[in-house]
């Protein structure tokens, strides 16, 4: 539990107006403290892991928990298995024991047509089944999700969790009860509902009336949120450098999920952050034998109000219309969800059309998914290349045999970097898993399969050379890119250095695009940009597919580009770290492009917004000749600009003080802070010491903020940082 300072709501639990463990221990016999203490464990724990809306600070709960524990070690008979503390069972199995589920776990239908097709189809299928007639309604549909993890079968008995299963072959599962009861998002005991679900959009039947049922068999999907996966590996990646050998990184959230509901050892899963989501039931035995709903969305809504999470975006459709819109507007989000999911489910909302349309074979006939490309496909390397981009950049990439993976077809998959490419392990030969998510460039999960260890070809090394323009390619300190110095020289990045300076952005060539910007490089035609205003109508014509009239206006458009300002141009020669606005502030401080070539670091960094990393690009490509030479040769093809006087000095508003930086920020990272107070002058140091100004404090700071405070020194927050900054 981590946020300290969420007080959000002045509710108590159900029948708890004192929170304070002393009161507990003094009005009550050790059973009622009992009961009194697991009210308010469950009650939070639902508020901090299902609500994300925590009423009491980490430690309060804690104390809570150390109380029920002490209780516990106290009167060992009053310990039941639906204890807070009970969450983690001690216990390593040798192997899952059988369950037979009550109620078969059934698969969906998957939906493979186009879009508008499977929509309709379903629609039309239902609507068959159901002997309804064109002039019949529309029917109701809920659209959900379909996640990518685990399908689990929770039993409560009397509103206490007694047993957790997979799905297996969907007759008979695992019994992984241990680990389910780990996972925070899971209630071990259902909540009274007391008034309406908190949260979330679910209206509809007021579930919220509803008793708990004698059996309620919650189903769902277990499952690993993407950040939380990041995290786990990682924890994992540190584990395998520590040199802990049974250890390994996860391929994708939902298989790390799945390691840990099948671990036999549940400390080790409850080490594994996981989640849930309900979506369904399967045997609910109740008092007068029937469940009081009558919609699949008023048992979303009851499941809400019995504690367990159920996603947001659970909409009711009407006809196949608005499941093609549900389709379309997830598919839209799905890249910003924070887990996976694998398409969306369609089921028919009213309960006795469900029962009415029944199964056939082991699926039911009111249900169908309706996917979205994979996310993930297996192929082959063929090569791994290095490929070098505008700014030098040497990038390893596999070549890859082609598959269609995330909805459109891959070649080539990105490696980062070398450390990387070398942590992965892959070589020409292995099968690959890779994951294209959104439009993020494809990138190589895992190797799946290598051939035998002597056959393998060399571990991956970046060159130290620039594959293509033969310069030094040197890595920096604190830096994992290497980078070819062969600057506008390299042919490689040519390329992509005269997009760049053709762009909109920058001096703006119409028409010179991709096609044209290679064939003229690959035709030798241009080697620098100098050679753009060098082109003559012989040269263009003389490329295939250049109509004279194409030709004409190229010359035409590079003509008009002649004409720019001095930002523009600066922006355009494509200098690292300097972006549109550094380049308007460079030209607003030092007014001409002789100024700004010849500016000391020193003077650079009194440009607002320029820090050292930009001051010291900036300096690195003006001392090299061949750039002076590119800059005055575009002169002397007639590129020209209004320059003027330098801008008055504005003092820098931090200079002299000296700031360190801990914790966690709100929204900058620790990097972010430092650009910003060195680029207002002051000195970011590594340590608090009697010499330090300020200390900017974060969340989850620890020595540095208590040295601050033992010696006095001011200690702030982001925000106050920014009005520093503001002067
Ligand atoms: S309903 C009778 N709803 O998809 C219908 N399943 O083949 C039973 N899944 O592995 C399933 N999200 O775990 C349903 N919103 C959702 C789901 C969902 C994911 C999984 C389920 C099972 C598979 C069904």
């Amino acid at each position: 539990m981590a946020n300290l300072d969420l007080f959000s709501s002045s509710n108590q639990p159900p029948g708890q107006q004192n929170i304070a463990g002393a009161a507990i221990n003094n009005v009550a016999n050790p059973l009622q403290q009992r009961d009194a203490l697991h009210q308010q464990l469950h009650y939070h724990a639902h508020r901090y892991y299902v609500l994300d809306d925590p009423q009491i600070p980490d430690a309060e709960y804690d104390r809570l928990f150390q109380q029920l524990q002490k209780l516990e070690a106290e009167h060992p008979e009053l310990v039941t298995p639906d204890s807070p503390t009970q969450r983690v069972m001690g216990t390593v199995l040798d192997g899952f024991a059988s369950v037979k589920h009550a109620v078969p776990m059934l698969s969906i239908n998957t939906e493979t047509d186009t879009e508008a097709t499977g929509a309709q189809n379903f629609d039309t299928r239902v609507r068959k089944a159901l002997g309804l007639g064109d002039a019949d309604p529309a029917v109701e549909y809920v659209a959900e999700l379909k996640f990518d993890g685990l399908a689990i079968n929770l039993r409560y008995e009397h509103g206490v969790l007694v047993q957790a299963a997979t799905r297996g072959d969907g007759e008979m599962g695992e019994d992984v009860t241990n680990n389910i009861r780990t996972i925070g998002q899971i209630p071990l005991k259902l909540q009274a509902p007391a008034r309406p679900a908190e949260r979330g959009s679910l209206l509809g039947e007021n579930a919220s009336t509803l008793p708990i049922p004698q059996v309620l068999e919650v189903r769902g999907e277990v499952y690993m949120r993407r950040d939380d996966f990041e995290a786990l590996n990682e924890r994992q990646r540190e584990k395998i450098a520590r040199g802990d050998k049974g250890e390994k990184t996860f391929v994708n959230p939902r298989n790390a999920a799945a390691g840990a509901v099948r671990q036999l050892d549940s400390k080790i899963a409850a080490q594994r952050p996981l989640s849930f989501f309900a979506y369904g039931v399967g045997e609910v035995v109740t008092a007068d034998g029937a469940m009081p709903l009558s919609t699949h969305y008023g048992l979303l809504q009851a499941l809400k109000s019995w504690g367990f999470p159920v996603a947001d975006q659970v909409n009711i459709a009407v006809a196949a219309t608005q499941l093609i819109a549900y389709h379309q507007r997830i598919a839209a989000e799905r890249d910003s969800l924070p887990y996976d999911i694998d398409g969306v489910v369609y089921k028919v909302n009213s309960l006795a059309q469900q029962q009415q349309l029944g199964f056939v074979s082991r699926e039911p006939r009111w249900a169908v998914a309706h996917k979205y490309p994979a996310q993930e496909q297996m192929t082959h390397v063929l090569a791994i290349d290095v490929q070098v981009g505008r700014t030098g950049k040497l990038t390893p990439v596999a070549k890859l045999a082609p598959v269609f993976v995330g909805g459109v077809t891959v070649t080539n998959a990105t490696l980062h970097n070398e450390d990387e490419a070398r942590r992965k392990d892959v070589r020409v030969g292995d099968t690959v898993i890779v994951r294209r998510a959104g439009d993020v460039i494809p990138e190589i999960v895992s190797v799946v399969a290598s051939q035998a260890p002597h056959a393998r070809g060399e571990v991956f090394t970046m060159p130290h050379q620039c594959p293509v323009c033969g310069s030094a390619a040197v890595r920096e300190e604190d830096e994992a890119d290497y980078r070819c110095t062969g600057g506008l020289f390299c042919s490689a990045q040519r390329k992509e250095a005269i997009l760049h300076f053709a762009q909109r952005r920058a001096v703006e060539v119409e028409g010179l695009g991709d096609k044209l910007v290679e064939q003229l490089v690959d035709a030798n035609v241009i080697r620098t940009l100098p050679d753009l205003y060098r082109l003559g109508l012989t040269a263009l014509a003389n490329l295939e597919r250049m109509a004279d009239k194409s030709a004409n206006n190229l010359l035409q458009a590079l003509e008009k580009s002649k004409h720019t300002t001095l930002p523009r141009f600066l922006f355009g020669l494509g200098i690292r770290h300097v972006g549109e606005a550094t380049a308007k502030e460079l030209a607003r401080h030092f007014g001409s492009l002789d100024a700004i070539m010849d500016a000391t670091v020193e003077q650079l960094l009194e440009v607002a917004d320029v820090g050292p990393i930009v001051a010291q690009s900036l300096r690195t490509f003006f001392d090299q000749p061949h750039n002076r030479e590119v800059v005055e040769q575009l002169r002397a093809c007639g590129l020209s600009w209004a320059e003027g006087a330098p801008a008055e000095q504005t003092p820098k508003p931090l200079a002299g003080k000296t700031f360190v930086i801990t914790g966690t920020l709100p929204t900058l990272s620790r990097d972010q802070a430092k650009d910003q107070l060195e680029a207002a002058g002051a000195k970011v140091a590594g340590s608090v010491s009697k010499k330090t100004d300020y200390l900017l404090a974060g969340t989850e700071a620890g020595s540095k903020l208590d040295k601050a405070r033992e010696l006095g020194v001011a200690v702030i927050d982001e925000a106050q940082m920014q009005a520093l900054l503001a002067g």
